[in-house]
């Protein structure tokens, strides 16, 4: 890989930390100026180890982190598609099962030599969007679901997020909600916009009713293509795509590690 040379920021106008965002298909960071919420250097993408165990993945974050000249001040977060409880993965849907009871920020400092911090990547999405994104400044309950290969969720209250809600694990109608309505259940049954928008009234419409959020935020690769399914959906709560799109788990991760995330 390029090495990516010096980043151009971190001055104190425009402080950088470098956000890195594991999905089940790719991994991928950039360094991000935290003033904008904006990707400092252009972001490197490398796919997801199979399997993908944790010490694969670390071996992926090493590279990220070394393809850039991060001096050592600047902080290191990572997005996680699943509940971290103080550093340790609970459980795992979409990654090597291995993970589980995993210590996240331990396993990466060992294998980076550098201090990382963990958050769950709905999580992130969430702080990202409150900071910089479609949910900026929102008070009262804001929900962010992520649509991709899961279903992830950030819980807002005021801008403070509840973590690890995990609520594209409820169970509706009999199924993980996330095997029904995940942007991955589009594609593997080819679902028509219509027929996948009835599957996310159903899913959303059952989450409104248990938490009555002030605003809903929808993000994940799939959210390019709001105005498909967005319109059909027919909530009491605004519904809203995301802005940060797929940057949203690196820049959120980012603001996180820098301190910049209010988490409850
Ligand atoms: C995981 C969540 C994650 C979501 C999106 C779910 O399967 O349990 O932790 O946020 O997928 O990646």
């Amino acid at each position: 890989m390029n090495s990516h040379k010096s980043p151009r920021t971190n001055t104190p106008d425009h402080p950088l930390a470098f956000g890195i965002d594991i999905g089940g298909s790719g991994i991928k960071g950039a360094p991000v100026d935290l003033a904008t919420g904006e990707f400092a250097q252009e972001r490197h993408r490398i796919a997801t180890p199979q399997p993908s165990t944790p010490r694969a993945v670390a071996e992926v974050v090493h590279e990220l982190v070394d393809a850039y000249d991060l001096p050592t001040e600047v902080p290191i977060g990572v997005a996680f598609p699943a509940p971290i409880h103080h550093g340790v993965i609970r459980f795992i849907a979409n990654l090597d099962q291995s993970w589980t009871g995993v210590d996240l920020p331990a396993l990466l400092a060992q294998e980076t030599g550098r201090r990382v911090v963990g958050i769950n990547d709905a999580d992130a999405a969430g702080v990202g969007e409150v900071r910089y994104g479609a949910a900026r400044d929102a008070q009262g309950v804001v929900l962010v679901a992520t649509l991709g290969t899961g279903i992830g969720s950030a819980l807002l209250v005021d801008g403070t997020i509840v973590p690890n809600t995990e609520l594209g694990h409820l169970e509706i109608d009999g199924f993980d909600a996330e095997t029904r309505a995940a942007d991955s259940a589009r594609s593997r049954e080819d679902l028509s916009w219509e027929e996948w928008a009835g599957r996310l009234q159903r899913y959303f419409g059952v989450v409104e009713d248990l938490l009555s959020p002030d605003l809903i935020v929808i993000g994940g690769g799939v959210s390019k293509h709001h105005e498909k399914f967005l319109p059909l959906l027919h909530l009491r709560a605004p519904v809203v795509p995301a802005t940060l799109r797929n940057a949203a788990g690196i820049v959120g991760a980012a603001a996180h590690a820098a301190g910049g995330s209010q988490l409850a």
